[in-house]
């Protein structure tokens, strides 16, 4: 590209004032191919404009999984939890990525106890105290992606071993994010990950995983949430993407509801819990973009 084009990220300004010196810095670099060490393609790059439309989607993402937390309570279904999520999105001009993806059915994912991840809101769950639960939304405003998960204790009071899942998840989804830097490697996230997870007993889910998110609901890269330090690809400034560890109380083995073809739930019935936030990569480290 020509240093007076206008940049590739659409942001607006010449290419000599944009993006030339990060592709200069890309092209300098050493990709090991032993530590599976790859470029990130410029269609996952970010300009102002796109991270300000997925800041804006986060704000009202944000704001479901906040209502959740008022909502969540003994005898409630995780049908009206969705039927309140989808008001919510609705008032403030937000579309649910979850509805008809892939035909999943619902405007939110709820996921509670041995479910792992894409349970189906519905009339016959019905929330009871000491029961842990995922809400996992993601907002579409103006074409921009938000994604995240929290968990919520049924109630606010559940066992020792429930209440230190849930815990040591969202260290792990933590630990996870303040691994990722500007210019290092994506494998960086699933070492810290999986080291914290192991060192509590717990194992972490494989099939599934993180992803960038922006423009589309799930783009490059897959962010497993275990692995090593240096692999994988490297991360730069206006890439954005989810880390979202599931992390099993036993092992980490799912399998697929064969009547929904969604709800995952852990093999040996044990407890999972996740946790999830919208993370931007910037010059100076993260900012949280949806939690
Ligand atoms: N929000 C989930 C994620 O974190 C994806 C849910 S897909 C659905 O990637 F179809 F199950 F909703
Ligand atoms: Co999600
Ligand atoms: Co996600």
């Amino acid at each position: 590209m020509n240093r007076n084009e206008l940049c590739w990220c659409g942001s607006g300004k010449k290419y000599k004032r944009c993006h030339m010196d990060f592709d200069a810095k890309i092209s300098t670099m050493r990709f090991s191919f032993l530590k599976g060490q790859s470029k990130p393609p410029h269609e996952i790059i970010n300009n102002d404009r796109d991270v300000a439309g997925i800041k804006k989607s986060g704000v009202v993402n944000d704001g479901v999984l906040d209502l959740m937390a008022e909502l969540i309570k003994p005898g409630v279904t995780t049908e009206q939890l969705d039927n309140a999520a989808a008001d919510y999105m609705k008032k403030h001009n937000a579309v649910s990525a979850t509805l008809n993806y892939g035909g999943f059915p619902k405007s939110i994912c709820t996921s509670v106890n041995d479910v792992v991840c894409h349970g189906i809101p519905s009339p016959d769950v019905v929330l009871k105290e000491g029961d842990i639960i995922n809400v996992d939304s993601t907002t579409i405003v103006d074409g921009y992606y938000a994604d995240a998960s929290r968990m919520y204790i049924v109630g606010g009071v559940t066992t020792p071993n429930a209440k230190r899942l849930v815990e040591v998840t969202k260290e792990c989804m933590e630990i996870g994010i303040a691994a990722i830097k500007p210019w290092g490697w994506l494998g960086d996230i699933g070492a810290a990950v999986g080291a914290h997870a192991g060192k509590n007993g717990y194992s972490v889910v494989t099939d599934l995983g993180g992803h960038g998110v922006g423009k589309k609901f799930h783009l490059e890269p897959f962010v497993q949430h275990t692995g090593r330090k240096e692999t994988g690809m490297l991360l730069v400034p206006g890439m954005v993407l989810t880390v979202e560890p599931m992390i099993n109380e036993g092992k980490k083995e799912l399998y697929i509801d064969e009547v929904d073809n969604w709800t995952a739930r852990t093999k040996d019935g044990k407890l999972s819990a996740q946790w999830e936030k919208t993370v931007l990569i910037t010059e100076k480290g993260t900012e949280i973009l949806s939690s």
